[in-house]
């Protein structure tokens, strides 16, 4: 079967799809979302910001240097992140966060370069704006976390 797609881009939405199956037999379950969970979805929504950078990198046209090189960026700091993970994950939850935040905002401005025909790209709009989505669940994720930590702290 042909497919414009990426490998990684179908393995992407397959790992989503398993991770949102495992979350609702949790909750089917009634099974206690300790701080470990959160930890997991850390690493396992780091990972999908890290893949969203490469597949905003070669969807680029590649006279969009410029951008190119940020979505690059992005993805190798998404690396680091993963890569000192398993050191401290607990310090890591604030740099999520903050490169979570960063990133959410060039893919917005993405997005809206796209929409506006500024950005040459064979990105479909809708996908420009699904990955928004994400970082914004991850986003909302990563607050919450921040919030039980610093419960948990006095
Ligand atoms: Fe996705």
């Amino acid at each position: 079967m042909y497919t414009t797609n990426y490998p990684l881009l179908i393995e992407h939405i397959m790992n989503e799809a398993k991770m949102y199956h495992t979350l609702l037999s949790k909750i089917e379950n009634r099974e206690p979302f300790t701080q470990n969970y959160i930890y997991e979805q850390e690493m396992f929504w780091n990972n999908i910001m890290k893949e969203h950078a490469e597949f905003i990198r070669g969807l680029l046209d590649p006279t969009e240097k410029e951008l190119i090189l940020t979505a690059d960026r992005y993805a190798e700091e998404y690396e680091i992140i993963m890569r000192n993970y398993s050191n401290n994950p607990v310090s890591l939850t604030s740099t999520s966060l903050q490169e979570t935040i960063n990133f959410r905002n060039f893919k917005v401005t993405g997005e809206e370069g796209i929409l506006s025909c500024k950005i040459r790209s064979i990105i479909i709009p809708l996908l420009a704006d699904h990955v928004v989505r994400e970082a914004n669940h991850f986003i909302r994720i990563l607050r919450s976390a921040n919030e039980n930590l610093s419960k948990t702290a006095y």
